[in-house]
C-alpha cells in the first residue's frame, strides 16, 4: 500500500502547541508542491468531479489523481474552482443537464453530493429528497457512460450512515450493487489533521470483480464507528476498508487566527461576551490565568434564552454555511493589549481550518469564501484518502495505464 512518508509527502499534521504562521504555510504549499511536480504524469489515474465546489477535493487528490472534468451549479464556487484549478474541465451546469455519454473515460468518479437534507443541522428530508436525492441523478450519470470508472467515491455528513437507522446508506449501499459495485462507507474526521471538529463519510465503491484483500479487514477498525457498524448489518458485497491511520494533529485553534483581523467593537463584545453561559464563563476565568488565547462558540437558544456556549479544547466546531440552519462560529480571543473581543472567523481562518494551503486563491465576498469553505472537504481527509487507499486501488485496477 502507498505511504505517505515513502512518498515524500508527510501527513498533514502539525506540532501541538504554537507554530509560526509563515511555517505552516510553507510546509503545507511546500508538501502539495513536492507530489505534483513528482508524480502529475501521463500514466496519472483520472478523475471526474459531481459537485466540485470551490476544489477542495480537487487540491487533495492533487498529484495522485488528474482531473479530467469537473462540474458544479454555483458560479460563485466555480469562481473559487478555476482561480485555483483553471477552467478547462469545469462544467458549470447542473448534474440534471449532464449526459454520461459526454464524458471522459476516467478511473475514479467522486460525488461530494449535497448535505442539507441528511446533515443534522439541516432538516432532515432523507436521501430521497430534492438536494440530497441529487446523488441518484450522479448514479444515472454513471449508467450512461459507456464505460463506467472503476472506483466511485460518494462524501457526506454523518446523517448518511447515522440517519433512519442507516437506511439511507443501505438504500445507496443496494443502487451500487444492482450496477456492480461491492461497496463499504468510512468515517474521517479532520480533526485528525486541523483543529475543527468535521466528521464525514466515504463511501467507496470498487467494481465487483476487484481483489481487494490487501484493502481490507475482516471487521470494523478505526474508519468504522457504530453508526458505520449498525448501517453495514446484513449487507451483501460490503467492504470493511483499512487505511493507515494518521499521525497526531500539530495545530490547535490558536495557530491559525489572523492576529490582525479587526474584531467587533467594545460594545458588540461586551454583549456577546455577555451571553457566555454561567459554566463556561466560569471555564473562561480559569483559562485567561492559563494563558488563554482564543475559544470558539456558537449562539444557542437553551430554555428559551440566548446563550453563547464556548469549546476550549483548541478545536473550532465544524464550519457551516448559512443553509445549514446554524448560528456563525463566534471567537472570543484575547488581544495583544490583552483585553478580550469576540469577531466572526476570517476567509482565510476558514481556508486554514479546512487545510487549504496558504496561497489558496478565495474570490468573492465574505458570504461567498465562509460558503465555499464551509461546504467543502478538508484538503489532508481527501489527500490522505487518496495516498494511503485511493491510489492503491487505482493502482490495483491497473487504471494507471488505463
Ligand atoms: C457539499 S458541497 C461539495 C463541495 C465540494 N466538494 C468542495 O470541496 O468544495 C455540494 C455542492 O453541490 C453543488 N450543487 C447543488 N446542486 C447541484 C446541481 N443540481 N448540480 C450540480 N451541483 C450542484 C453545490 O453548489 C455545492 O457546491
Amino acid at each position: 500500500m502507498a505511504n505517505s512518508r515513502n512518498m515524500g509527502m508527510p501527513d498533514q499534521g502539525f506540532r501541538h502547541g504554537p507554530k509560526p504562521r509563515a511555517e505552516v504555510s510553507r510546509r503545507m504549499s511546500k508538501t502539495a508542491s513536492n507530489v505534483s511536480s513528482r508524480q502529475q504524469g501521463a500514466d496519472t489515474p483520472t478523475f471526474l468531479e459531481f459537485f466540485a465546489g470551490s476544489g477542495l477535493v480537487a487540491e487533495g487528490l492533487k498529484g495522485r489523481f488528474k482531473s479530467v472534468w469537473a462540474n458544479d451549479v454555483c458560479a460563485r464556487k466555480r469562481g473559487v474552482y478555476v482561480a485555483n484549478h483553471g477552467q478547462d474541465h469545469f462544467i458549470l451546469n447542473s448534474i440534471s443537464d449532464v449526459r454520461g455519454d459526454s464524458l471522459p473515460k476516467a478511473t475514479l468518479s467522486w460525488a461530494s453530493f449535497p448535505c442539507q437534507d441528511l446533515s443534522l443541522a439541516g432538516v432532515m428530508d432523507g436521501i430521497a429528497a430534492a438536494r440530497s436525492g441529487l446523488v441518484w441523478e450522479w448514479l444515472r450519470v454513471m449508467d450512461e457512460m459507456p464505460e463506467k470508472p472503476p472506483v466511485l467515491v460518494a462524501e457526506n455528513v454523518m446523517g448518511l450512515v447515522s440517519a433512519e437507522g442507516g437506511a439511507y446508506y443501505r438504500a445507496l449501499h443496494e443502487a451500487l450493487r444492482e450496477r456492480g459495485y461491492k461497496a463499504g462507507a468510512v468515517v474521517l474526521n479532520a480533526v485528525r489533521w486541523v483543529p475543527q471538529s468535521r466528521p464525514r463519510v466515504f463511501v467507496i465503491a470498487v467494481k465487483k470483480e476487484l481483489d481487494i484483500k490487501k484493502f481490507s479487514d475482516p471487521g470494523p477498525n478505526w474508519l468504522h464507528p457504530s453508526p458505520v457498524v449498525r448501517a453495514a448489518v446484513d449487507l451483501k458485497d460490503w467492504i470493511w476498508w483499512r487505511m493507515r491511520m494518521p499521525g497526531p494533529r500539530r495545530t490547535v485553534l490558536a495557530d491559525i487566527i489572523e492576529e490582525d483581523a479587526p474584531c467587533d467593537d467594545t460594545s458588540a463584545s461586551a454583549r456577546n461576551m455577555g451571553l457566555i453561559a454561567g459554566r463556561h464563563h466560569k471555564r473562561l476565568l480559569q483559562e485567561l490565568a492559563n494563558g488563554f488565547k482564543v475559544a470558539p462558540g456558537y449562539k444557542r437558544t437553551r430554555g428559551g434564552r440566548q446563550v453563547l456556549e464556548l469549546r476550549f479544547d483548541g478545536v473550532a466546531g465544524c464550519l457551516r454555511t448559512p443553509e445549514g440552519g446554524s448560528s456563525r462560529q463566534l471567537l472570543v480571543l484575547r488581544k495583544p493589549d490583552g483585553k478580550l473581543a469576540t469577531r466572526l472567523l476570517t476567509v482565510r481562518e476558514t481556508a486554514r481550518l479546512m487545510g487549504a494551503p496558504g496561497k489558496y486563491k478565495i474570490p468573492g465576498s465574505y458570504n461567498d469564501g465562509y460558503k465555499a469553505m464551509g461546504d467543502a472537504v478538508a484538503v489532508p481527509v481527501a489527500r490522505h484518502l487518496a495516498a494511503h487507499l485511493l491510489l492503491p486501488i487505482a493502482e490495483a485496477c491497473g487504471a494507471s495505464h488505463a
